[in-house]
């Protein structure tokens, strides 16, 4: 026992000190004066957050009243209480009415839009467009920022390589580069270049971390992987989160090696707040302080607020744990006070940047949340990234785009005229009645001639098939048969998994029977995960997949159906051939045995391929790019050189489109084995019919790098691949040697 009681409390001691250099190197005179006159219950207070009225975004915790608890400066935070009106009287109570008039922060789920709702973030991601993707967070804080809300939750950035899991919707698919390039934007987007200005929200990234690799797809299950995987994959997004500057992380659920994230010290103390030097603070997810009693980790509420202060969680979402048992734990000598302090001065740090001491009211505006909810320049601008961030997979024979003179359209299925589920998951304060829905926006988009017949067919999920042959009939008076199919918004999301990721309830029979009419049929995905589609990529002429766009769901879709908008996404994500492939990601490692289906001896499955159906950055255009070779600066590069990787792309179609050119390397051999391809470059261009571009991407030693046996960063000399294409799969391929230092 001696031993180990000795080793915790040095732990101890270096976390006291490392504490006070913060507070001594952070604190400005105005909160260091604040703190003073704190008392202890006070500071516990500003450490604490509970959900307000109804609209839980998690499990009920006891009830409590809000406003006296407000009052007696008991609350630092409140979340999901929104609207101008609501917070100012909130606000008014906390800067009024308690001790210290210390103003509340209001956080809010803005996921993907605020009132108007964009794609959901893995469909924004499919647009490699960082600008629109930037832009869409712009819009949902000038909206949410309106209405009261000055922090959210987002971006989400963990990355996911398993399609069963609900939440893979909320964030920007399986790459750690395009993940950190879109968790830069999504930040910019939601702070501005200045967090005090009332149209800026302060962003969270989540969540910490490696939620995404939860074993077996299930949400909120455990996480065992290597620090190796930890610091390559996982952690890239939240490492380019804090350097963009955002205010606040919020702890993952799950455990990570046997440690819950929420009282894990390596990730938070050591990595977040020391290595990174996040000056920010860190918010517990819902009660998943007092979640560590059930992990087996901390024995009561008590010993569980203990833990997560040791490891770093400043602000305590929803368990009550903090306020429930803090003092006493400082007053036993349990927590230093000045961790407490620590936590408080980030806190009250955060409060500031954002502008609540100058003005507590900035955020509360009735006249602003009126004007700016949903105001055209906002769906004007939804309606353009809905159309970026959609995948044409399949076009055959050039069946799309569809002549808007068409005589006759069939519209079917249960995604057609559905007025609820192109939300998606998340979707803050988005309204049903708001969503244009794709057979409106058909309906807006042919010429006054055509036909629009439309049937739902079946149901999302479940059994019935009452529909379906009324559905048919309709269907055989057409000339194109467009055919709506996916998930409802409810089947990704948090909590929300599925064992099997094909098309729902009797839907592929739908689309079969469809199909069997010998009619052109269209497939228009929506949907909040990949899918296994193995039957329509080998039936269906034309697949778009269009996520779940949001509220200018139908004319977006329409613009890239009628040829308005020449698409240009391209997957965050792969798509499996077979849900057995899973976990499934581009940036695998070689094995010592490599192969293809049918190979004996071989890293392969008896009974489907290896490949998947849609590698990772696919995604088709109406027009068609050529590349030519790659031509590198030079064939051996010194190690502080740049090497310089270089195609020209020309548009050899005849429409104008965009393409993203992708770059990728492989270290061939290194001293621990690396990835067959890993992304380390891309641009987006637009290009008219028949001009070129020279595209060219720079390599410094950095971008080469990766943790040894060790786990230090180094760049090891010696050959590299360099390849560059449209997808991860056809690309072009050029090799280079790093000479040593
Ligand atoms: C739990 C979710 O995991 C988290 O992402 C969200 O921000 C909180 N609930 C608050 O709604």
């Amino acid at each position: 026992m001696k031993p180990i009681r000795i080793f915790l409390s040095a732990i101890m001691m270096v976390s006291i000190l490392s504490v006070s250099v913060f507070a001594a190197q952070t604190q400005d005179r105005q909160i260091r004066l604040l703190l003073q006159r704190m008392t202890l219950e006070e500071k516990i207070g500003q450490l604490t957050q509970y959900s307000y009225g109804m609209d839980l975004t998690g499990p009920a915790g006891e009830p409590i009243k809000p406003e006296e608890e407000i009052r007696k400066g008991r609350i630092g935070s409140l979340l999901n209480a929104t609207g101008a009106e609501k917070t100012r009287e909130l606000q008014t109570i906390a800067v009024e009415e308690s001790r210290l008039g210390i103003p509340l922060l209001f956080g809010l789920d803005v996921i993907h839009g605020y009132r108007t709702i964009f794609p959901i973030p893995l469909g924004e991601a499919a647009s490699w467009d960082l600008s629109a993707i930037e832009q869409s967070a712009r819009i949902a804080a000038i909206e949410a920022s309106a209405a009261g809300v000055n922090w959210t939750f987002a971006p989400m950035v963990d990355i996911a390589r398993d399609p069963r899991w609900g939440r893979i919707m909320e964030g920007a698919g399986e790459d750690p580069y395009l993940g950190a390039e879109v968790a830069r934007a999504r930040v910019r987007g939601f702070q501005g270049n200045d967090l005090g200005r009332s149209d800026t929200i302060l962003a969270c990234a989540k969540h910490f971390a490696a939620y995404g690799a939860a074993q077996a797809g299930r949400d909120y299950s455990t996480v065992d992987i290597s620090r190796r995987t930890l610091h390559e994959i996982y952690l890239p997004p939240f490492k380019a989160a804090a350097e963009a500057g955002a205010g606040t992380f919020m702890n993952a659920f799950n455990e990570l090696n046997g440690i819950p994230c929420t009282g894990n010290r390596y990730l938070v103390r050591e990595v977040l707040k020391k290595r990174w030097g996040f000056d920010g603070f860190v918010v517990s997810d819902w009660d998943s302080i007092k979640e560590m009693i059930v992990h087996g980790f901390a024995e009561d509420g008590r010993h569980a607020a203990e833990l997560a202060m040791h490891a770093g969680c400043d602000m305590d979402m929803m368990s009550a744990a903090y306020i429930a048992h803090m003092a006493d734990l400082v007053r036993q000598g349990k927590v230093p006070p000045a961790q407490i302090d620590e936590a408080v001065t980030r806190i009250l740090s955060v409060k500031k940047r954002v502008g609540l001491f100058k003005d507590p009211y900035q955020y509360c505006s009735p006249e602003r949340e009126r004007e700016l909810l949903l105001n055209d320049k906002h769906q004007a601008i939804a309606r353009d990234v809905a159309r970026k961030s959609i995948v044409l997979l399949k076009n055959e024979n050039g069946t799309l785009p569809l002549d808007r003179d068409l005589k006759r359209i069939a519209l079917i299925g249960p995604l057609a005229d559905n007025q609820t589920d192109p939300l998606g998951s998340w979707s803050a304060k988005g309204e049903d009645k708001d969503i244009i829905t794709l057979r409106r926006g058909i309906m807006d988009a042919v010429s006054s001639n055509t036909e629009v017949l439309f049937a739902r067919g079946c149901d999302i999920d479940g059994e019935g098939t009452q529909d379906m042959a009324e559905a048919v009939r309709v269907a055989c008076k057409a000339d194109v048969i467009i055919a709506a199919l996916g998930e409802s918004k409810n089947m990704s999301g948090e909590a929300h998994c599925r064992g099997d990721i094909g098309l729902p309830g009797r839907q592929l029979e739908l689309l079969q029977k469809l199909q069997a009419t010998g009619k052109p049929v269209v497939l228009v995905l929506m949907n909040g995960r990949p899918l296994t589609l193995v039957w329509p990529s080998q039936n269906i002429p034309a697949i778009l997949e269009t996520w779940l766009l949001g509220t200018q769901t139908g004319p977006a879709i329409a613009d890239v159906l009628f040829g308005k908008v020449n698409p240009s996404g391209k997957l965050p994500v792969t798509f499996p051939y077979a849900l057995g492939q899973v976990p499934i990601f581009y940036n695998h490692k070689m094995t010592g045995r490599p192969g293809v289906k049918g190979q004996a001896y071989r890293s392969t499955y008896a009974d489907i391929p290896v490949e998947p159906l849609y590698p990772f950055g696919f995604g088709l255009s109406y027009t068609q790019f050529s590349y030519s070779p790659i031509r590198l600066n030079r064939a051996k590069v010194a190690y502080d050189e740049i090497a310089n990787v270089s195609t020209t792309v020309t548009n050899t179609g005849s429409r104008q489109g965009a393409e993203v050119v992708q770059l990728y390397i492989r270290d061939l051999k290194a001293s621990v084995t690396r990835p067959v391809k890993e992304l380390k470059g891309f641009s987006k261009i637009d290009l008219k019919p028949g001009e070129s571009r020279k595209v060219t991407f720079a390599l410094t030693a950095e971008d080469l790098a990766f943790y040894n046996q060790t786990m230090t960063k180094v760049t090891e000399p010696g050959k590299f691949e360099v390849f560059v294409g449209g997808n991860s799969r056809d690309v072009l391929k050029a090799e280079f040697t790093l000479l040593s230092k």
